[in-house]
C-alpha cells in the first residue's frame, strides 16, 4: 500500500534506544532506508537486530528515539505501520499441519481479503510452490518453508517487508532461491529490510548495509563505500580488494575495541 509521501524514506530511525533491565541493547540507532531498496542490518549474535526489527514492526516499544515506517510513527500510528508492513519472524511461521495452500488461505482470511484461494494460488505460482501447494508444510524442505514464509508475509501487498535472517540454516542452493525471491520483491518496488549474519548475503542483495555493534550503527553505506574503508591490499601486481567480511571484522574488531578503518586489526603478521 503506497502512502502519499513517496519522497520520504520507507524507514527512518533516529536515536533508537532499547534496554532489557540492566542490558542496554540499542543505544542510539540511526538509519534510513530508501523506498524500493534492500537494506541489510548486520551484526553479531545478540547485537540487537531482532530487537530493532520488533520495534519497527510495532511488536516492542522503544525506550527512546523515533522510528517511522512507510511515513508513519511506530509509537503513535502503529495501526498504519502494520498496514504498511508484514513481519516475518526469525523463526518460521507456517503451520506444519496445514498444506502450503491452506497456510496462505488462512493468512488471507485473517487479513479479511477477498478471494483467498486465488491469492494463495497466485503466490504458490510466484514462489514455484504450485506442485507442493497441496502437501503439508511439514513435508517441505528448508528452502521451500522459507519461500512459503515469505509468500505468507506478502499477502496484502505490504510496501515494506522485514526479513529477519531469511536464510539461516539453509543450504547454498536454497539460499540462492531465497535471494532470487528477495531480488524479485525489490524489483516490484517493495522495500526490504533484512538482517543477516551471512556477510555474503548482504554483499549479494543489499543496496545499503549497516553494521550494528555495541548498540549503535558502527558504519553504513553501499558495499563499495564500506570496502573503501579498507585500502586494497597489494600483493605483487595483483590488487586484492577487501571482502565485506574483512571490512566487518576490521570494524567490529576481535579485541572488544572498535578497529579503526585503515588500521590492521588482524592478528596475522604479513
Ligand atoms: N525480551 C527480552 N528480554 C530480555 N532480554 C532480551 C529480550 N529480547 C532480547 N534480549 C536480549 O537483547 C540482546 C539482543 O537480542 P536480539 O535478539 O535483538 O539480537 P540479534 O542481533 O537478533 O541476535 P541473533 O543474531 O542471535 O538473532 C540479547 O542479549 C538478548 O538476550
Ligand atoms: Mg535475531
Amino acid at each position: 500500500m503506497r502512502t502519499p509521501q513517496t519522497a520520504t524514506p520507507a524507514i527512518e530511525v533516529q536515536g533508537l534506544e532499547k534496554g532489557f533491565g540492566e542490558l542496554e541493547v540499542l543505544r542510539g540507532v540511526d538509519f534510513e532506508v530508501a523506498r524500493g531498496s534492500i537494506f541489510a542490518l548486520l551484526g553479531s549474535n545478540g547485537a540487537g537486530k531482532t530487537t530493532a526489527v520488533r520495534i519497527l514492526s510495532t511488536l516492542l516499544k522503544a525506550d527512546a528515539g523515533t522510528a517511522r515506517v512507510g511515513g508513519f510513527d511506530v509509537a503513535a500510528q502503529p495501526g498504519q505501520v502494520r498496514e504498511a508492513i508484514s513481519p516475518t519472524g526469525q523463526f518460521a511461521a507456517a503451520d506444519e499441519v496445514l498444506t502450503g495452500r491452506e497456510n496462505l488461505i488462512l493468512v488471507a482470511k485473517l487479513r479479511h481479503l477477498k478471494n483467498p484461494g486465488a491469492i494463495a494460488d497466485d503466490l504458490l505460482a510466484r514462489f514455484s510452490l504450485t506442485d507442493a501447494g497441496g502437501r503439508k508444510a511439514a513435508t517441505y524442505s528448508g528452502g521451500m518453508r522459507r519461500r512459503l514464509d515469505i509468500a505468507m508475509s506478502l499477502i496484502g501487498n505490504p510496501s515494506v517487508i522485514f526479513l529477519d535472517e531469511p536464510t539461516t540454516g539453509l543450504d547454498p542452493e536454497a539460499r540462492i532461491e531465497v535471494w532470487q525471491t528477495v531480488k524479485d520483491l525489490a524489483q516490484r518496488g517493495t522495500t526490504v529490510l533484512l538482517t543477516t549474519q551471512y556477510l555474503g548475503e548482504a554483499e549479494e542483495l543489499a543496496d545499503r548495509i549497516a553494521i550494528l555493534h555495541q548498540g549503535r550503527i558502527l558504519q553504513s553505506g553501499t558495499l563499495t563505500e564500506l570496502k573503501q574503508l579498507l585500502p586494497p591490499a597489494k600483493v605483487e601486481y595483483v590488487e586484492k580488494h577487501p571482502s565485506l567480511e574483512e571490512v566487518f571484522l576490521a570494524l567490529v574488531g576481535d579485541n572488544g575495541t572498535n578497529g579503526a578503518a585503515g588500521t590492521d586489526t588482524t592478528s596475522n603478521d604479513k
